[in-house]
């Protein structure tokens, strides 16, 4: 899968004084324990994290993505009524480098949060 396009993905302005939107849809990445290089580690990306994001026909989250630096790694597909925007990714690295996430809503968009990652 290729990058996102970054014309349309929306990004915290600041992360301790999220607007109620950010806090519905700011994809926060937790990093379980201290990730080593070739070890696996877990990734959990919390959609609504703060606020929580409605799982209705009318309005959902459809997918979370996670990425290393521009590299795609894994897709979450969730479908309305069924799921809570939350996914959790056993990954494994050899490299240091900038873990992003992106979700889309199906009425706000796509959003995008990033953390910097060392193995
Ligand atoms: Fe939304």
């Amino acid at each position: 899968m290729s990058p996102h396009p970054a014309s349309v993905i929306q990004h915290v302005k600041d992360i301790a004084n999220m607007s109620d939107m950010e806090k519905k849809h700011v994809p926060i990445i937790d990093i379980e324990g201290t990730p080593r290089a070739g070890e696996p580690f877990e990734v959990t990306v919390w959609v609504g994290k703060e606020m929580a994001h409605p799982s209705e026909a009318e309005h959902h989250i459809e997918f979370i993505d996670l990425y290393l630096d521009n590299s795609f790694i894994a897709r979450c597909d969730l479908t309305w009524g069924f799921t809570y925007p939350k996914a959790c990714f056993s990954i494994m690295l050899d490299n240091p480098g900038t873990l992003k996430a992106y979700e889309r809503c199906n009425i706000h968009g796509d959003w995008a949060y990033s953390v910097e990652v060392s193995v």
